[in-house]
């Protein structure tokens, strides 16, 4: 069978050629004519990359290099499509490695070409596919082990693939209607990914059909839909229903998971069952539950409000005075999208956000560049490659604490480290060179905390464009309380308004919330955690036996990659440990307590050295009302892959 990255045979003539040839990226084209033809003189001639910055793909090559390799690049293709575009011969590992470094312009270190090998899949094998079960006697254990996962967005419907694969049945529940988890509820308008999508997607489903670099929530939607369909994983869900709870049984070594449907108004409405499950796996995200915060008045507003992950499509905004509260990575997307249409826009903003340049953030995918993906032998291998990299593990330096740095004001207050402030001064002169000459405005919006001190938002100019606007005015004044027809902010200032917006975020640090889970001991998940949840990592917890967490705590990631990267992790993991498990012939798998308290120690100490944890972050939904951060992903995604790439039995109790 021919390599699925091989790209597909074409007849395309030399003038489509030529003219797709215009919008590909050209050092990842060069990459692709190196397989095409085997000749590595390609990527060691005088045009080549000159660096490397997260969404740059033409590697700042000049107009002239880049003309002149496409010149060569017709020739070269027109030959292979005379050839019958055969599919290409292997490469030795010593030429890929150099052609990642080549493509990146700098060193891709030995400890992570393994992890890029795997995710680049040039052999066309998906690696993560589970093993078999070794002989019968362990398919019909497999066959007698039912799985529930809790969740059908990303996380949940890749468990239901590896499953289906492993020969384990499952049944997902899912209390939204259809499958997506986060893009299927933010049907906000202007919601998209701001981790590019030829990334932000399985490894081994890659897709040749973004019409966005950057999707939209309804494409990101049909995606899932149409994984889950590929897959047959459809016929596994249950959909509407939620999980409220799940108890472990020792005496038959069963979780009892009690399911509710969930009705048309999103409540909880009819009669519970309970669904037995040997194993249960946790998929339910971590910016899944609606935060509206409590503000005095709120039940009196006359007008709709509503959460913009439970956007209220019924309300035509159109000629409406509308009041956002709160302006993270969400309200972000949601002013531009709205401002025209509504006659005003209020906008209240507790904390200034950061955010760097992305002139591509609202950029179509061009016909040539998806002809190529189509099209030209691993293409798309080395494309996704060319936006992981930069992605990878480069957020965290900037964001690492210099303890004997002290910025200008004698602290730590703006900067952390020399890199910090570099980067400030940076995004820094990104958000004043917006705005021009309005001095008021450049004090509400650049931020008074350490770059990178939160998620950083990308832009591509349309945020501070809307601030600018006659119609939408930015508030940065507390909000005191809500009468029936305005916010009124400290000193009593009102501000008129026919709806209202939360784009608040979401319950993030009340990880499996409201679910109650009992493990062994008769006792609650949620009381074992209080405000610490923790879990070996983040995907297992003692006494909470064949309990297995996707997106599990400290997982989440503020520095880089993507969390479908981090999912493929843990799957992969849990399909080791559920083949040990059913395989060996074993009734259940908790870890050594040792080992998860060791992980919670080393992870408390590397995010005590990073941004986040800064006492300058006043506001942030990374942490609990100690300040401390237990969700988010303090290591190296290298660390983790590792990590989670090779079970060591050792680290479990197996009974
Ligand atoms: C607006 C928005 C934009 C984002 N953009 C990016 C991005 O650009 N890049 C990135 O890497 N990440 C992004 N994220 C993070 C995003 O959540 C993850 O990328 C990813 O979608 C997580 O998938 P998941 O399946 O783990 O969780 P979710 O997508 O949250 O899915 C969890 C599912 O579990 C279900 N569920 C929860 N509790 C229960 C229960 N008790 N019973 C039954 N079902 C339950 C939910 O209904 C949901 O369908 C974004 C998040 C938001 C909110
Ligand atoms: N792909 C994307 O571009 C994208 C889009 C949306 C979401 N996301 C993901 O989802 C995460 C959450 O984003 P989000 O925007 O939904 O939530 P968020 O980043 O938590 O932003 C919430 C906003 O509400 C404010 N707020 C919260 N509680 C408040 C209170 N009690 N009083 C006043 N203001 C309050 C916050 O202010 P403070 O900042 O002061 O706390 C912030 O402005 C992101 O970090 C990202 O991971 C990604």
């Amino acid at each position: 069978m021919r390599n699925p990255h091989a790209g597909t045979p074409f007849d395309t003539s030399d003038a489509e050629i030529a003219a797709a040839l215009t919008d590909v990226s050209i050092p990842t084209l060069m990459l692709s004519m190196l397989h095409m033809t085997g000749d590595a003189s390609i990527i060691r001639a005088q045009e080549r990359p000159m660096g490397s910055f997260l969404n740059e793909v033409q590697g700042f090559m000049s107009e002239e290099d880049k003309a002149a390799v496409r010149a060569r690049a017709l020739e070269v293709i027109a030959d292979y499509r005379d050839q019958g575009c055969p599919e290409p011969e292997p490469l030795s590992p010593d030429l890929v490695h150099e052609m990642m470094e080549w493509l990146v312009v700098e060193d891709v270190g030995t400890e992570y070409v393994p992890m890029m090998l795997a995710d680049l899949e040039l052999d066309g094998i998906d690696h993560d596919v589970p093993d078999a079960p070794a002989g019968e006697a362990a398919a019909t254990a497999r066959a007698e082990f039912p799985v529930v996962v809790i969740g059908c967005g990303e996380s949940g419907l890749l468990a239901g693939i590896r499953l289906t694969e492993a020969g384990i049945p499952f049944t997902i529940v899912e209390k939204n209607a259809g499958v997506g988890g986060t893009w299927w509820e933010n049907t906000y308008p202007g919601a998209r990914v701001d981790v590019g999508n030829h990334f932000y997607c399985y490894s081994f489903e890659p897709s040749d059909h973004w019409s966005e670099f950057f999707a939209q929530q309804p494409e990101l939607q049909r995606y899932f839909q149409g994984v889950m369909e590929k897959y047959g994983v459809d016929r596994h869900v249950r959909w509407s229903t939620e999980v409220t709870s799940a108890t472990w049984d020792d005496s038959s070594a069963t979780w009892q998971v009690v399911v509710q449907p969930v009705g048309p108004d999103g409540e909880l409405s009819g009669p519970t069952e309970t669904l037995v499950a040997r194993a249960v796996i946790t998929a339910t995200g971590q910016l899944n539950r609606p935060l509206v915060p409590d503000v005095a008045g709120s039940d009196d507003f006359a007008g709709p409000q509503f959460h913009t992950a439970r956007w209220d499509h019924s309300i035509d905004l159109t000629g409406k005075r509308v009041a956002m509260i709160g302006a993270g990575a969400t309200g972000f997307q949601v002013a531009p999208a709205i401002c025209e249409q509504v006659e005003r826009l209020t906008i209240f903003q507790r904390s200034a956000q950061w955010m760097f340049p992305n002139p591509n953030y609202h950029s179509k995918v061009g016909p040539g560049v998806r002809w190529a993906l189509r099209h030209l032998p691993f293409y798309g291998r080395w494309y996704r490659f060319l936006l992981f990299w930069p992605g990878c593990d480069k957020g965290l330096e900037p964001a690492r604490v210099d303890p004997d740095y002290t910025d200008d004001g004698g602290g730590q207050q703006t900067a952390i480290s020399e890199l910090s402030d570099a980067a400030r001064a940076v995004f820094t002169d990104w958000i004043v060179s917006q705005i021009g000459d309005d001095p008021e405005l450049i004090a509400k919006v650049v931020p008074d905390y350490p770059a990178t001190g939160k998620r950083t938002l990308q832009d591509n100019g349309s945020w501070l464009k809307t601030l600018t606007r006659d119609d939408v005015e930015l508030i940065r004044t507390g909000i005191d309380h809500i009468e029936a027809d305005a916010v009124v902010t400290e000193g009593g200032v009102r501000h008129p308004c026919d709806v209202i917006v939360w784009a608040t975020g979401f319950h993030h640090t009340k990880v499996l919330w409201p679910m109650d889970i009992v493990g062994r001991g008769g006792e609650a998940l949620a009381d074992v955690w209080g405000e610490r949840p923790a879990a070996y990592l983040g995907i297992t917890v003692p006494d909470f036996p064949n309990l297995f967490m996707m997106y599990g705590p400290g997982t989440h990631l503020a520095h880089g990659a993507s969390l479908i990267f981090n999912s493929e992790c843990q799957m992969h993991y849990i399909d080791q440990l559920l083949a040990e498990l059913v395989d060996g012939g074993h009734r259940s798998v908790e870890p050594r307590p040792e080992r998860l308290t060791e992980w919670h120690r080393r992870h408390q100490e590397e995010m005590s050295k990073l941004v986040w944890s800064q006492p300058s972050i006043e506001h942030s939904y990374f942490k609990n009302s100690a300040g401390e951060i237990h969700t988010v992903m303090p290591f190296r995604v290298v660390d983790y892959w590792h990590w989670t790439r090779q079970l060591d039995p050792a680290d479990y109790e197996f009974t």
